[in-house]
């Protein structure tokens, strides 16, 4: 079967018990912890930072931590996420000036570089920077908020994006963030992605192992 993860989105935990929430997940089959970082200037919301990372880490999660920066600007944050454990760092190419300066900033601090496409935004901006980046997260609802509906047109995306990084010969993960069901996640797989955040539909379900292990029999249809 091909690789696919699982990457639980905390924004929907509870965060009372975030270290609880995010090892019930981990131990529920997920594969990454998705760590969703908003600051009410990039998007309207506010949520949690490096603080908050390295407290998992010494909590003892040691699962790859999914850093989705929806702030800006982002090079200060990629130097405090990367201290504070974090293992792919991503941001959105409208946060940075220097898209491809922030890119090898994070790699330079050893963590794996993303870049996130909004759902308005084209992927012309992944032209010159493909070789610097390690994943490519799809925006399948407008960031700030879980619980959001799918919007259909990322599945077009997710497809010429799949194209474009199998020609491409480089090991870029395709992932895809925003309103991803056990319902529609089969057909967000055939559209590319090999790797899906999901937050409301994990954490608002009864049982997360349960929930995990029908998007997984989803998947390997
Ligand atoms: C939205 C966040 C997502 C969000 C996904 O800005 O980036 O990670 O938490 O939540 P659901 O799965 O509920 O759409
Ligand atoms: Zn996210």
């Amino acid at each position: 079967m091909k690789d696919f993860l699982i990457a639980p989105s905390i924004l929907s935990a509870d965060f009372a018990r975030l270290g609880d929430e995010v090892n019930n997940v981990l131990s529920a089959g997920a594969d990454v912890v998705h760590f969703d970082v908003m600051d009410n200037h990039y998007v309207p919301n506010l949520t949690i930072g490096p603080m908050v990372c390295k407290a998992l880490r010494d909590f003892g999660v040691t699962a790859p931590i999914d850093v989705h920066l929806m702030v800006s600007p982002v090079d200060q944050m990629i130097q405090d996420f990367a201290k504070a454990g974090a293992s792919i760092i991503s941001f959105h190419p409208e946060a940075s000036q220097h898209v491809d300066r922030s890119l090898q900033l994070i790699r330079d601090q050893g963590c794996q570089a993303g870049l996130v496409l909004n759902p308005a935004t084209g992927i012309e901006c992944l032209e010159y920077v493909l070789d610097k980046v390690d994943l490519i997260l799809v925006m399948s609802v407008n960031p700030g908020f879980g619980g959001q509906k799918f919007i259909p047109s990322a599945l077009k995306k997710l497809a010429q994006l799949r194209n474009i990084i199998d020609e491409s010969g480089y090991d870029i993960r395709l992932e895809v963030d925003g309103g991803v069901t056990v319902d529609n996640i089969a057909e967000i797989a055939r559209a590319g992605a090999d790797m899906f955040v999901a937050g409301s539909a994990i954490f608002n379900s009864p049982d997360y192992r349960a929930t995990i292990s029908a998007m997984r029999e989803q998947l390997s249809r």
